[in-house]
């Protein structure tokens, strides 16, 4: 069984339908990659297995549990976290605050809290060294740490990160990506959005996904390595 099973999934805002149909399944300890262009409906697909939108078709399963239209404190009690789109931090808030706020739903759990600070140190030595250190005041790669630490506080089993590489120097990409796979090695089942291909090397699984829905599912060597499959689905580079 997988431990992510999407089925059918239909969704959209107001009257207007974005996902047509969205099927895949994640194996526990994968990294996957939802890849494809701006609009293609990642983030909707994202958000829609989180609980942050309401699906309004088909069937989201976890762990062999119907989670569909469970709300987000409920999925991150069951150990599903998504990063969004965006780094979105408390500016106000320090890097430690930041994360502390990352562990609301476990919060009597000190020990552990604690653990994940140190880890989430350990990942990013950056964040350790600003640690008090308000979050809008750091750069736009520092605050990308932060946010994908924030998702780690949370303990998560599947950790889902909407654009991790945006806006980020390749440099900076490639240091993101290199602690993904680092997560993924420490059990964490990843799924990645991202536009930029690079994230297939970090990848057993890639979905390209077009206009609502998936039209390439794969082994990201295969995209990876073919210009022709890279061009017919993300366009020319
Ligand atoms: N909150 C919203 N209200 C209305 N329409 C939306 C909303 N969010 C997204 N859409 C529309 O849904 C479609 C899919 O958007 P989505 O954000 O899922 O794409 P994406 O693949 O994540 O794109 P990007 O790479 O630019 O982030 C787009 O046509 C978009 O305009
Ligand atoms: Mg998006």
């Amino acid at each position: 069984m997988a431990l992510l099973e999407v089925e059918e999934l239909r969704a959209g805002y107001g009257s207007q339908p974005v996902l047509d149909g969205v099927s895949f399944e994640v194996e526990e300890g994968e990294t996957a990659v939802l890849l494809g262009l701006n609009g293609a409906g990642k983030t909707t697909t994202v958000t829609n297995i989180v609980g942050v939108n309401t699906p309004w078709g088909g069937r989201v399963r976890f762990d062999g549990r119907d989670v569909t239209g469970m709300s987000p404190p409920e999925l991150v009690r069951l150990g599903v976290c998504l990063v969004p789109e965006g780094r979105r931090t408390f500016p106000e808030l320090t890097v430690y605050e930041n994360l502390r706020l990352g562990a609301w739903t476990r919060r009597k759990d000190a020990a552990g809290i604690a653990a994940s600070v140190e880890l989430v140190f350990e990942y990013f030595p950056r964040l350790a060294e600003r640690r008090d250190q308000a979050a809008g005041s750091m750069s736009g790669g520092e605050q990308q740490m932060l946010a994908i630490g924030r998702g780690l506080m949370a303990a998560p089993r599947l950790l889902l990160i909407d654009e991790a590489s945006l806006g980020l120097s390749p440099l900076l990409a490639k240091t993101v990506f290199e602690v993904v796979d680092l997560i993924n090695e420490s059990g964490v089942t990843v799924i990645l959005v991202e536009q930029n291909v690079g994230a297939l090397r970090h990848a057993d699984r890639a979905l390209v996904m077009e206009k609502g829905t998936l039209v390439y599912r794969g082994v990201g060597d295969e995209i990876r390595d073919s210009t022709r499959l890279r061009e017919t689905y993300l366009g020319k580079a």
